[in-house]
């Protein structure tokens, strides 16, 4: 069972393949959004036909849900739902304790609110997500559009307080404007290069008035596979 994606999709093909094994009838299934997650989807679709699955599925996007519906997977909603069974999504990165840094794709708030309502969170992603510590990649923040040149201005006082000196913070773009969430938000994507303290910062941003969510997803993924180019993989469970 295969999708047709280049060759640097291979090690999201590899652990998206993997992720299907986990997948069995009767479950409520959280799907992410972005390329991995896409990837997912398409080859869920393909065993969700194949085995005439008894299956729903609930999107973390507008674009996860479309995809979906284009593809026949019976959809529910997440008020239709007291829990989901296991949601599978990507990252933009993965560190040694299992925390995640999301967003990218700018649908860090839903893909949070359904990690949350899940009993398993099975992250998918190839191997250059993973990393020694999280803050390479820029850290999604989801803010309320009132006020968002206030809000950016108290992030950068609590960065400061928390000893952050070399940052950069800017309002994500989408081609001559303004990127607008699913919740018809804004993000702001902060540069801080590492994050020494993931926890704390998470816990800080989201005091400031006027923020709704950050991309730090802290023990809330069960297991990470690691999808490698040569075709192998690697599973990561959380302990406990
Ligand atoms: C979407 O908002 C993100 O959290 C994605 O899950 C994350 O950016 C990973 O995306 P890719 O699989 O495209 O790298």
């Amino acid at each position: 069972m295969f999708v047709n994606n280049s060759d640097k999709d291979i090690g999201k093909e590899i652990a998206a393949l993997e992720a299907l094994n986990y997948v069995h009838s009767k479950m409520v299934i959280g799907l992410g959004t972005g390329s991995t997650a896409k990837i997912f989807v398409d080859l869920l679709s393909q065993k969700y036909f194949k085995e005439n699955l008894n299956i729903k599925v609930l999107a973390t996007s507008s674009s996860t849900e479309l995809q979906s519906k284009k593809l026949g997977l019976p959809i529910t909603s997440i008020d239709c739902v007291d829990y989901i069974d296991l949601t599978i999504d990507g990252a933009d990165e993965v560190d040694s304790d299992l925390n995640l840094l999301k967003g990218g794709g700018g649908a860090l708030l839903q893909e949070k609110i359904v990690a949350s309502y899940s009993k398993r969170m099975i992250v998918i992603v190839d191997n250059s997500k993973v990393v020694s510590k999280l803050g390479k990649f820029p850290l999604p923040i989801e803010i309320v559009k009132f006020g968002s040149k206030g809000t950016q201005k108290h992030i950068e006082n609590t960065l400061l307080k928390l000893g952050y000196s070399d940052f950069s913070i800017k309002l994500r773009k989408e081609n001559d404007d303004y990127f607008v969430t699913d919740e018809k938000h804004f993000i702001l994507d902060l540069s801080l290069k590492k994050i020494t303290d993931p926890y704390t910062l998470d816990m800080q941003i989201k005091k400031v008035v006027g923020v709704v969510e950050t991309g730090l997803f802290i023990n809330m993924a069960n297991s990470v596979i690691i999808g490698n180019d040569d075709g192998s993989f690697k599973l990561i469970e959380r302990e406990g």
